[in-house]
């Protein structure tokens, strides 16, 4: 396994605005339903307590609330938690949203040890190696009820692509704010070499005072090719048993970058 490690961080006031475009793409409602069969193929406990890891603007959990879970959403990013508990309480569901940064192992015992065990932990779309969600799962082991499931997805190659030479993709995106009254640009560029693609987004929206503003943000995906029966995150196979994989055909492509499908990958504790 690549030992690699890296976080994510958003621009101060960008948020508001990449909810957007994940509102117009990411298909939350397709997505967790598929999400949801997944964990209801694979778990063996009876309860539908979910811990979601990297939580948001909310949408994921508002989504699996609908479909019946109790979710508690773990974020280290206030302003994502803000947006988050506002939709919430428009959508009026079962929604706990905690500042945490679960990469964090004191912080995670912390929330947790106030919330108790859970029967699902998910980490869904955050851009973060594939060694740091090995180091997530871990943190988390404790916390997921025997029977209970750890699930979350990784991307593979749609082409075939030569790691050793760099490959380019790039789009403009336009997307209009859930009450249609504001928009916002996007314009992508993304760069493919040795597994790894990184993704820089320029944005052009208007700010509060109507001016124009541009801010850049820059996320780092690990692909890892799917291998069934591999486990890409070498769990300790005596708390954690391997799951088959679910590659995501639900969803149309525009959830995923250029050249890369969706998976999901599930671990059930033992
Ligand atoms: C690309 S967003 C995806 C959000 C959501 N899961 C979704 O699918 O819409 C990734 C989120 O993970 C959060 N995140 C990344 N690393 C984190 C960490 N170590 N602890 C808590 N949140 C984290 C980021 O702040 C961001 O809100």
């Amino acid at each position: 396994m690549k030992k690699q490690s890296w976080q994510v961080g958003y621009p101060n006031g960008l948020i508001k605005y990449i909810d957007f475009f994940r509102k117009k793409y990411f298909q939350y409602e397709v997505l967790d339903v598929v999400i949801d069969n997944y964990i209801k193929k694979h778990i063996h406990t009876t309860g539908k307590r979910i811990c979601s890891l990297g939580s948001g603007t909310g949408r994921h959990e508002v989504e699996l609330a609908k479909l019946g879970y109790e979710v508690i959403g773990l974020e280290r990013n206030e302003e994502s938690v803000n947006i988050a508990n506002q939709y919430i309480e428009e959508c009026n569901v079962n929604v706990r949203i905690i500042k945490c940064d679960f990469m964090i192992k004191e912080d995670v015992d912390r929330v947790m040890s106030e919330i108790g065990p859970v029967d699902i932990v998910a980490l869904l779309l955050v851009p973060i190696s594939i060694s740091d969600y090995a180091r997530a799962a871990n943190n988390l082991a404790d916390w997921i009820k025997p029977g209970g499931v750890f699930v979350t997805d990784n991307f593979g190659y749609t082409v075939d692509v030569d790691p050793k030479r760099l490959m380019f993709a790039s789009n403009v995106e336009v997307a209009n704010s859930p009450d249609g009254d504001d928009y916002a640009v996007r314009m992508n560029y993304y760069e493919y070499k040795d597994n790894i693609v990184n993704w820089t987004a320029i944005y052009l929206y208007h700010d509060d005072d109507g001016k124009l503003n541009m801010k850049k943000d820059h996320d780092v995906l690990d692909v890892y090719p799917e291998q069934e029966g591999v486990d890409p995150l070498e769990l300790n196979h005596n708390i954690f048993e391997l799951l088959p994989n679910h590659k995501v055909t639900e969803c149309d492509e525009s959830l995923c970058p250029p050249y890369l499908y969706e998976y999901l990958i599930g671990w059930r504790k033992k």
